[in-house]
């Protein structure tokens, strides 16, 4: 551990006799196993609160404000971590008996982010988040939240998000406004989570109706913590001020703002330690996307026909799979820096003496590339439009005659969640503004190879080719949204006193 503020003033409480030896290892532990989330290698250490550090602490200057971790709920601020993960959509049947149940029957299920972190032998986590129309249907559309895009719902934004107005590959269930609300239900099983929800839906009886659900997994064994495509995901998350200490922020680590991710000043005073939840259910055609790296190779001959479409993945996303930037590791995998999470986000994009267009930077890691795309890092002068990305994998591994035949017969995806105060700021700015904008992050960088939508038709990559940094790629879509719904995730407190009775 280098020595910082905060290590100085742990040194300087042990000695001061400040706090017993036992919490400075548990401040350090990096905690090896929970129940309920994975902790595969190259992903962050787990987060410890900030309020492990007793009170006074402050006096040093090193110990952040600490938000109020057991109001907010466990979801949040945690990352894309859960080995098992249901998404449960309801609708609101009946508004009086609803908000009773809340009360009784679903708050005190409901896992806050302090509950989630300090008891690693928890079964099951819940939360729970509600649509404009599901807060219409409970009576507590005002004051409203002030986001015009959570009033409007996502499929009114559909084409602001480049799937096409009339969203011809979304679900049914997520073409209006059905949609009142949302469970999330985490656990090491799946029967925990049947167990829980059956109980849940007994309880709840004709309150709610279903109306669409999604069973998320992280993937088996050495693919744990992997994407359908193969990528490592969940790697590079912001560090939210007052979540933790800032000695736990990880070099090239985004630092934001409680605010950003949080409604902390900005919505009315019941939505205070709430945030928007963004759900998409987005299906990964990972044969058809495996085609078309076996058909690209690119890069120096000297590697083998399947490093070179390797690369082009590599390329594609950023990162290779085991999750090494290729901006430090054009070339090859690295997967030992991969595994180093000191190291596996230290990065900016800027190259000494590179020319304006950043040819040298590009040859590294394209500007097209998913996390440049969607993170620019110093591409920017500012840093923005941040999100915490939350989401897990769905549906089945890749069967033998779906990669003998390169067609997809079975949906898998991501099931995408992300955290922010403001949709316009964080999920809409950039997939509308950065990944689906060919003239981001420079002129004729094209579509964002991953996630960039062009309303369903193919889509144009420049900067894949190393050798050929203008070089045009023509692709279909590899992901395809199939709809998904804005939600807003609010404080334990918010139910309690505002939403329930
Ligand atoms: C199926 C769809 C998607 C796949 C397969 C995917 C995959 C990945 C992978 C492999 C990474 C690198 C690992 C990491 O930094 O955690 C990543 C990072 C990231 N993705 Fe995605 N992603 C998807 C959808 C999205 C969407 C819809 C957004 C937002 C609109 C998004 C925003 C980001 C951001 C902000 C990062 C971090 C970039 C950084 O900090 O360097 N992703 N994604
Ligand atoms: C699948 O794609 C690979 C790579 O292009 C090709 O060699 C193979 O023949 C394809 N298989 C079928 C059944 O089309």
């Amino acid at each position: 551990m280098k020595p910082t503020i905060f290590s100085t003033f742990i040194c300087l409480a042990l000695c001061t006799g400040l706090i017993p030896a036992a919490n400075v290892d548990d401040v350090r532990a990096v905690k090896k196993g929970h129940g309920i989330l994975i902790n595969p290698p190259g992903f962050p250490p787990f987060p410890r609160p900030s309020t492990t550090v007793p009170a006074g602490a402050t006096a040093t200057g090193a110990i952040p404000t600490s938000l109020p971790l057991d109001n907010i709920q466990s979801d949040i601020l945690i990352g894309m971590r859960k080995k098992k993960e249901l998404f449960f959509f309801f609708g609101i049947e009946n508004a009086a008996d609803f908000k009773t149940k809340l009360k009784s029957e679903i708050l005190p299920r409901v896992t806050s982010t302090k509950k989630l972190l300090d008891d690693d032998k928890l079964t099951i986590a819940l939360n729970i988040a509600f649509s404009q129309a599901g807060l219409n249907k409970l009576d507590i559309s005002e004051p409203d939240l002030r986001d015009t895009e959570f009033k409007n719902g996502q499929f009114s934004d559909s084409a602001n998000l480049g799937d096409g107005a009339d969203a011809k590959t979304w679900l049914s269930p997520f073409k209006g406004t059905s949609i009142h609300g949302v469970i999330l239900l985490a656990s090491d099983t799946i029967e925990n989570i049947d167990t829980t929800l059956k109980s849940l839906k007994s309880a709840l009886g004709s309150s709610i109706t279903e109306i669409h659900s999604l069973q998320g997994a992280a993937r088996p064994e050495h693919e744990e913590g992997h994407e359908h495509f193969g990528f490592l995901d969940g790697i590079s998350n912001p560090f939210v001020a007052g979540f933790d200490d800032q000695s736990k922020a990880l070099p090239g680590q985004a630092q934001v703002p409680a605010g950003e991710i949080l409604l902390r000043e900005t919505g009315p005073g019941w939505a205070k330690d709430g945030s928007f939840l963004v759900f998409r259910q987005l299906q990964q055609l990972v044969p058809e996307f495996n085609k078309f790296l076996a058909d690209h190779p690119v890069g120096p001959e000297s590697l083998t026909r399947d490093e070179r479409s390797q690369l082009l993945g590599a390329r594609m996303v950023g990162r290779w799979k085991s999750g090494a930037p290729v901006f430090l590791t054009p070339n090859r995998d690295d997967p030992e820096l991969a595994r180093d999470s000191s190291r596996n986000n230290d990065f900016t994009y800027m190259l000494a003496g590179d020319d304006d267009s950043k040819t040298g930077s590009q040859k590294r890691c394209p500007f097209s590339a998913h996390i440049r795309k969607t993170r620019p890092r110093d591409d920017l002068t500012t840093s923005q439009h941040h999100i915490i990305r939350g989401g897990t994998p769905y549906g089945p591994e890749v069967s033998g005659i779906e990669a003998s035949s390169n067609i997809t017969k079975d949906e898998r995806g991501l099931a995408f969640v992300c955290y922010q105060s403001n949709i316009a700021d964080g999920f809409k700015f950039i997939q509308k503004f950065w990944a689906n904008n060919e003239n981001f992050v420079r002129g004729n960088t094209g579509f964002d190879p991953i996630i960039g939508a062009n309303l369903g038709s193919p889509r144009d990559v420049f900067g894949l080719d190393p050798d050929d940094l203008t070089r045009k790629f023509t692709m279909m879509d590899f992901v395809v949204s199939k709809g998904g719904e804005y939600f807003f995730s609010p404080s334990l407190s918010a139910i309690r006193d505002k939403l329930s009775v």
